[in-house]
């Protein structure tokens, strides 16, 4: 007889801005062998289909309406993860100033979070790897609060703000008067500075790239071995 299939190992991660999250996730889904979810990529995958479309972002009803016809799916090709709507492959394109500074209003509209947040479920439940990290900003508090590790990466301002200019090159002076903006604006709609019951709070303030993966594979290691010794 075989075992019944393990259900994947969900790694919830969520923080601001600039805390890493998104690079240090994807890095620790890799040395784990798990699955990687960037929820931020499909707001920002509806931004640009609407910006596409020449859709008023701040019309509610016409963003949403978007949903209707929103193919967006991604891809591991050669250990990168592409993002794709439809036959767009948007992987750039949804990083671009102009999508970063419209997806605030996307990501507020509370359809679209009902929408999405029920995708993410389906997409952590159906992984075929062992476990799946996910990141965003109400990962741990709304789309999987029963996960078994959930972590809110944080760093202080003035780290976060210097990691940003460093991702974004030189050249980006408007880069804190922009992080500083969406941060005031996302906080509006999911509180993500401060943990809720259960979730580790991991400050990286102090704490380099390696030494953030390491801290979140340990997390990750110790939840699993609690785990062992509790079933
Ligand atoms: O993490 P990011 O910068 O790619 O996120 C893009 C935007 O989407 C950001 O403004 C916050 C929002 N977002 C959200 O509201 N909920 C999520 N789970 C993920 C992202």
């Amino acid at each position: 007889m075989s075992a019944a299939p393990q259900a994947p190992v969900v790694v919830a991660i969520d923080g601001p801005a600039g805390s890493g999250k998104s690079s240090v996730s994807r890095e620790a889904a890799r040395r784990l062998g798990y699955a990687f979810l960037d929820t931020g990529a499909a707001y920002r995958a509806l931004t640009w289909l609407g910006l596409e479309r020449g859709v008023d972002l701040d019309d509610a009803e016409d963003v949403v309406a978007l949903l209707d016809d929103f193919p967006y799916a991604t891809e591991v090709i050669d250990g990168g993860t592409r993002v794709r709507v439809g036959e767009h492959d948007v992987t750039g394109a949804i990083r671009e100033p102009r999508v970063s500074a419209a997806v605030s209003a996307v990501a507020r509209i509370p359809e679209v979070r009902i929408a999405l947040n029920d995708a993410f479920r389906g997409m952590l439940r159906g992984t075929a790897a062992p476990g799946i990290v996910a990141e965003g900003r109400d990962i741990t508090t709304v789309v999987a609060p029963d996960a078994p590790v959930r972590i809110l990466l944080t760093a202080d301002e003035a780290t976060r703000i210097a990691r940003r200019a460093g991702e974004l090159g030189p050249g980006s002076a408007a880069s804190a008067e922009q992080l500083r903006e969406r941060d005031r604006r996302d906080a509006q709609v999911v509180d993500f500075m401060t943990a809720a019951p259960g979730v580790t709070t991991l400050d990286s303030t102090d704490l380099d790239f390696e030494q953030t993966v390491r801290a979140v594979i340990d997390l990750v290691e110790r939840a699993r071995a609690g785990e062992r010794d509790a079933g």
